[in-house]
């Protein structure tokens, strides 16, 4: 292994156990899965992460862009955020990554209105679960076709296959399987790793 790789792997590392107090962030396994994928779509364009929290999804993603690669980072928290700048400068990225502070909802639609539409190769939806179909249908207008979209804890911790479990985030996350599993304007699989990893690619 390269130097160069090590410190990053060490990076990635310092910042997965930053974040895991909270225990909020992608699991960690989704980063090396996350870098993979983008190695495998890229053009050099530019790239969705939504939902930076602490910047470690963020990070593996910025890590995986070529030089000329984007990422726009939506959250609603400059606390979160805050946190993960020094993490993403210290791994030489952070001009990779532009974070817009707010109602993620909000600047999706202010991305449409600046033009972005079919633009993105990817988006990673990790956020609070109740905006999910909106964040999914906002994700398809924003990448191009052929883009990913990814969306994190479609299992939510296996509530949603217990039929006793009715709660509205479940609702949500559970009518959005049900929704992507017959959306045919995707190729869709959900990948059992983590809390559950559903990619989308939007059919040209
Ligand atoms: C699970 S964390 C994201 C973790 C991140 N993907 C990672 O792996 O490091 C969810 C994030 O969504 C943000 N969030 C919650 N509601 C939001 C909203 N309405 N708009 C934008 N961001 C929101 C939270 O502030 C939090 O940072």
């Amino acid at each position: 292994m390269r130097h160069a790789d090590t410190a990053r792997l060490v990076l990635l590392a310092a910042i997965w156990g930053a974040s895991f107090l909270f225990n909020r962030i992608a699991a960690p396994v989704l980063g090396p899965v996350l870098t993979a994928e983008l190695r495998t779509l890229i053009a050099g364009v530019a790239l969705a992460a939504y939902f930076a929290f602490t910047g470690y999804s963020a990070l593996a993603m910025a890590l995986a862009l070529p030089a000329d690669g984007r990422i726009v980072a939506c959250d609603i928290s400059e606390e979160w955020v805050s946190i993960g700048r020094p993490f993403w400068q210290r791994a030489g990225v952070a001009g990779k990554i532009e974070v817009r502070i707010g109602p993620a909802i909000e600047t999706l639609q202010q991305l449409e209105r600046e033009g972005a539409a079919d633009s993105f190769d990817l988006a990673f939806i990790d956020a609070d679960k109740e905006n999910m179909d909106g964040y999914y249908e906002a994700a398809l207008r924003l990448v191009r076709p052929g883009g990913l979209v990814i969306l994190d804890n479609m299992f939510q911790g296996g509530r949603i296959i217990d039929p006793d479990n009715n709660d509205f985030r479940t609702n949500v996350v559970r009518d959005l399987n049900s929704k992507i599993a017959a959306d045919e304007r995707v190729d869709r699989v959900l990948v059992p790793i983590g809390d559950g990893m559903t990619l989308a690619r939007r059919r040209g």
